[in-house]
């Protein structure tokens, strides 16, 4: 099987606190997973070391079946670019730019261009923003910052979504439809992993993980 990732009983200490305990999981391309548990269980830790933002205190994390263990920050960097979107807990859009430019950000650190802006313009009108493009992020409701936001985790084609809490805060109309527009791309073939409070959410997805004590169990 080729996995677009596999944790491999990965740790993580904080001081004297072990926030993950021997967590080991895999990825399959076109799969989605959640991982359900409680506020400060480390969901946004594990996520973080599976998108090689933060080192873990022990195992190993295994992108396209290579060890990302030995690798130089530089080495890291271009492979997070490449394989990695990210739909932070908050969207963390720029102000002075309007939904268009804040989904081409990606391209402009890799010289992409045009290709980039028509593919980001495809991307708003796929997620129903046709007539938001040139909208400024105090002007959209949350649900359509959230997509903003996955519009600009999908720009340069990840083999992986990582999704922090998507759909939290968002009435059950706007929820739908972040998470129409997440599944959509799965779909596709990228794999995704997402951390949601939302049974609705969890209960859509291949596979649903609950990480509890440290530890991730079925
Ligand atoms: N950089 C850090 N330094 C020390 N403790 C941290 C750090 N980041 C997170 N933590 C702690 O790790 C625990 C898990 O946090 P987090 O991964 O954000 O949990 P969750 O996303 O499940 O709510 C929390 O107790 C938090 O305070
Ligand atoms: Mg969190």
């Amino acid at each position: 099987m080729n996995y677009l990732l596999e944790v491999r009983q990965v740790s993580k200490c904080y001081g004297e606190e072990r926030i993950l305990n021997d967590v080991s999981l895999a990825l399959a391309p076109g799969q989605a997973l959640a991982i359900t548990g409680p506020s400060g269980g480390g969901k946004t830790t594990l996520l973080s070391i599976i998108g090689l933002l933060q080192q873990a205190t022990s195992g190993t994390v295994l992108i396209d079946g290579q060890d990302t263990g030995g690798l130089e920050p530089r080495q890291q960097t271009a492979l997070r670019a490449a394989h990695f979107g990210f739909v932070f807990q908050r969207a963390r859009l720029i102000h002075s730019l309007t939904a268009l430019e804040n989904v081409m950000v990606p391209a402009w650190l890799t010289r992409e261009g045009k290709a980039a802006a028509a593919r980001a313009q495809e991307l708003l009108v796929r997620f129903g923003l046709a007539q938001r493009l040139d909208y400024r992020p105090q002007e959209l409701s949350l649900g359509q910052l959230r997509r903003v936001a996955l519009a600009r985790a999908l720009l340069l084609s990840p083999k992986v979504i990582l999704a922090d809490e998507p759909t939290n805060d968002l009435d059950p109309a706007a929820a739908a439809e972040v998470a129409d527009s997440l599944l959509e791309t799965c779909g596709r073939g990228t794999g995704l992993i997402l951390v949601t409070h939302d049974p609705g959410l969890a209960g859509r997805t291949d596979r649903n993980l609950c990480l509890e004590q440290g530890r991730l169990i079925e």
